[in-house]
C-alpha cells in the first residue's frame, strides 16, 4: 500500500476525489479548506464568506454548511456554476481579479464579510514563471478585497502558487492581520507547488465601509453667525466636507 503511493502520487488524490464523489462535492479541493478550517478554526455560525473563484462549487458548498443557520456565502468565477447550491448561498459568473459593475456590486452587497477566501488559481500557461507571477497577483488582488470588504478581526484565505513572490505577500498580511500562516494542506497533490496564506483577525475595520459621519467626524459646536456677518457664515457651512456613506445590504 505505501510502496503504491510512492509509486503512483496521484494514488492519494484519487482517494480525496472519490471521496468528494461519495459525499456530494464537485471538486476534491474541499478537502484542503477542511483541513485548514480543522487547523484554524474558520467558520462559525451566523457569518458571512465570501468565496473567490468558487467553481466548481465545493468550498461554496462547505462554508454554506458550516455558517448556517443564519450564515450566507457569496462566491465569483470566471465559469458559471453547475451544481444546486443551498439556499444560503449564491454565485455569480465574473472576473474577480477587475470586477466590473455587476461584480462590484455584488460584493458591496454582501459586505462586511467575516471569511474572505480564494482558491483562484491562473489557468496554467506551460510557463511556470508567467503562472507564479499571475497567481501572485490574484492573491494581492484577494487582499485588496479584504481591505475594502472583510471586517475587523475576520479571516483571510489564499492560495498561491510558490514562488519568491511569497515573501513580500507575507509582509502585506502580516501588516493587515494579527496572525499569518502558510499551510499546505494534505490532500494537496505531491506535484503541486502551491500553499495557502491565511490572515487571521483583521487589523481594520473594511475600507469600502465608511463610518457615519457623526462618528467619523463629530460635529462642531456652530457658533452663532455675527450678526454683522451673515453672508459669510453661510457661506463657509457650504464649504463644510461631506463624507459619503455606504450602507451594507443584504
Ligand atoms: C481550483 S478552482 C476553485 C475550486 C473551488 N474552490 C471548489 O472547491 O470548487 C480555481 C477557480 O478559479 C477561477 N478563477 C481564476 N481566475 C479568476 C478570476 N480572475 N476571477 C474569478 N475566478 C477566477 C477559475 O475559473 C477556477 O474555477
Amino acid at each position: 500500500m505505501g510502496r503504491d503511493k510512492r509509486q503512483n502520487p496521484y494514488a492519494r488524490a484519487d482517494m480525496y476525489a472519490q471521496k468528494a464523489r461519495s459525499e456530494g462535492y464537485p471538486a476534491r479541493s474541499v478537502y484542503k479548506l477542511e483541513e485548514i478550517d480543522r487547523r484554524i478554526r474558520v467558520f462559525k455560525q451566523g457569518q458571512r464568506v465570501l468565496d473567490l473563484g468558487c467553481a466548481p462549487g465545493s468550498w461554496l458548498m462547505y462554508a454554506a454548511k458550516k455558517v448556517a443557520p443564519g450564515g450566507r456565502v457569496r462566491g465569483i468565477d470566471l465559469k458559471g456554476l453547475e451544481v444546486a447550491l443551498p439556499p444560503n448561498a449564491i454565485a455569480i459568473a465574473g472576473d474577480a481579479l477587475t470586477p466590473g459593475p455587476e461584480v462590484e456590486a455584488f460584493l458591496v452587497e454582501g459586505a462586511p464579510y467575516d471569511v474572505v477566501m480564494s482558491d483562484m488559481a491562473p489557468s496554467t500557461s506551460g510557463t511556470p514563471f508567467a503562472d507564479q507571477a499571475r497567481s501572485a497577483e490574484l492573491v494581492e488582488r484577494t487582499l485588496d478585497v479584504a481591505e475594502q470588504w472583510l471586517s475587523r478581526g475576520g479571516v483571510w484565505i489564499a492560495k498561491l502558487f510558490m514562488s519568491e513572490a511569497l515573501i513580500g505577500l507575507r509582509k502585506r498580511v502580516r501588516e493587515m492581520f494579527d496572525e499569518e500562516r502558510v499551510i499546505r494542506p494534505e490532500g494537496t497533490r505531491s506535484v503541486s507547488t502551491e500553499v495557502f496564506l491565511v490572515g487571521i483577525g483583521k487589523r481594520t475595520e473594511p475600507a469600502g465601509l465608511s463610518p457615519p459621519a457623526s462618528v467619523a467626524e463629530p460635529p462642531r459646536a456652530a457658533s452663532p453667525p455675527p450678526p454683522t456677518e451673515p453672508k459669510r457664515a453661510a457661506k463657509s457651512a457650504a464649504a463644510a466636507p461631506r463624507r459619503a456613506r455606504r450602507t451594507p445590504k443584504g
